[in-house]
């Protein structure tokens, strides 16, 4: 079975956010940090269980576990078996600032992890402490080499901002020079708490790809099942660079996603006025066919595209609260 809307896209991938706190301060997310205004708590991994078989019955086959930071919570590794060892899906994926990979990368591939998309913004110490408010970076840096040589996909996303990371696109593609590392670039998106800064650092991800040309990278034609990221290669290269652009024209039209929040709300676009709590559907095994006519009725709201060019942002204070 597979769930399509009304604009003919098919659902397969649920990105799950297990967790909105974050230990980074990221500007363009959480430039004051995290502060707990929810008061119920994250889902449970029962609910998270109950949520995954449901979605796995409804044709969804990849999940991806993002926060806020999903390796804040410490029960992350039982989390990811009870998603992976879920019937029908085949592939999980974990987004993650990185902070604790380097210890955590054996335990999460062992319990079903197959790819790691890590953000890095800066490959300069200083500067990735002042964009994230944490010295980390090495111990960032040792996790992707850890992951690497653990056999996971891994995936290095790095947001583009104007005057603060674009004089480093030359230090980022080395990356992935030696090893099968992808290199993605995401373009700045407006949301609530980011918009002085959004003003400030928006760089328009053509800048990126008119780079790329003049670098000897060259486009790969889109496949079947591509998500929205453009892919690109250079000869002598091992890995590949990514263009991740919201605001190209076509973008909302390979959409093959729901989102589902920490509170175990369905978000149906990242720039969604609103978001439908699922929570109560949740509390007994029972409850999936109830869940599942309300996660198809629901899908029946989802619209054909967002609207950011005509400066809508929906209701999205941060990607934290959301899972980006
Ligand atoms: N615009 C673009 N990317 C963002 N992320 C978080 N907030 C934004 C934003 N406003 C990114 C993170 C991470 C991914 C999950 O989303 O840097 O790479
Ligand atoms: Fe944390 Fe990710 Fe937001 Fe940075 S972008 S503050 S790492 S949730």
């Amino acid at each position: 079975m597979t769930l399509v809307d009304g604009f003919g896209r098919s659902f397969h991938y649920l990105r799950l956010s297990v967790e909105d706190a974050c230990n980074f301060r990221c500007r363009y997310c959480l430039p004051r940090g995290h502060h707990r205004s929810e008061a119920d708590s994250p889902l449970s991994v029962a609910e998270i269980g109950r949520l995954t078989r449901a979605f796995a019955q409804l044709g969804f086959w990849k999940v991806r576990l993002t926060g806020g930071e999903p390796t804040v919570r410490t029960d992350i590794v039982e989390i990811t078996k009870t998603v992976a060892r879920t019937p029908g899906i085949r592939r999980v994926a974990l987004s993650t600032n990185g902070y604790r990979l380097k210890t955590l990368a054996p335990d999460l591939k062992t319990a079903g992890i197959a790819a790691v998309n890590v953000s890095v913004d800066s490959l300069d110490a200083a500067r990735f402490a002042e964009l994230t408010g944490n010295d980390g970076l090495s111990d960032v840096l040792s996790g992707i080499d850890r992951s690497v040589e653990l056999g996971l996909e891994t995936k290095i996303n790095a947001v583009l901002m104007k005057g603060l990371n674009d004089m480093e696109f030359g230090r980022f593609v080395e990356l992935a020079r030696e090893r099968p590392i992808s290199v993605r670039f995401i373009e700045l998106m407006p949301v609530a708490d980011n918009v002085d800064f959004f003003a400030a650092h928006h760089l328009k991800a053509e800048a990126l790809v008119a780079w790329l040309g003049e670098n000897g990278w060259a486009e790969r034609a889109r496949k079947e099942g591509d998500g929205p990221a453009r892919t690109f290669h250079k000869n002598g290269y091992n890995g590949s660079v990514g263009v991740i652009a919201p605001y190209a024209k076509d973008f909302c039209t390979s959409c093959n996603r729901l989102r589902v929040t920490s509170r175990g709300r369905l978000r149906l676009c990242l720039f969604s006025e609103a978001d439908h709590s699922l929570r109560s559907f949740l509390q007994d095994d029972s409850q999936a066919p109830e869940l599942q006519e309300r996660a198809k009725t629901l899908l029946g709201l989802k619209e054909v595209s967002h609207h950011l060019p005509e400066g809508k942002l929906g209701n999205n204070k941060n990607f934290a609260m959301m899972g980006g």
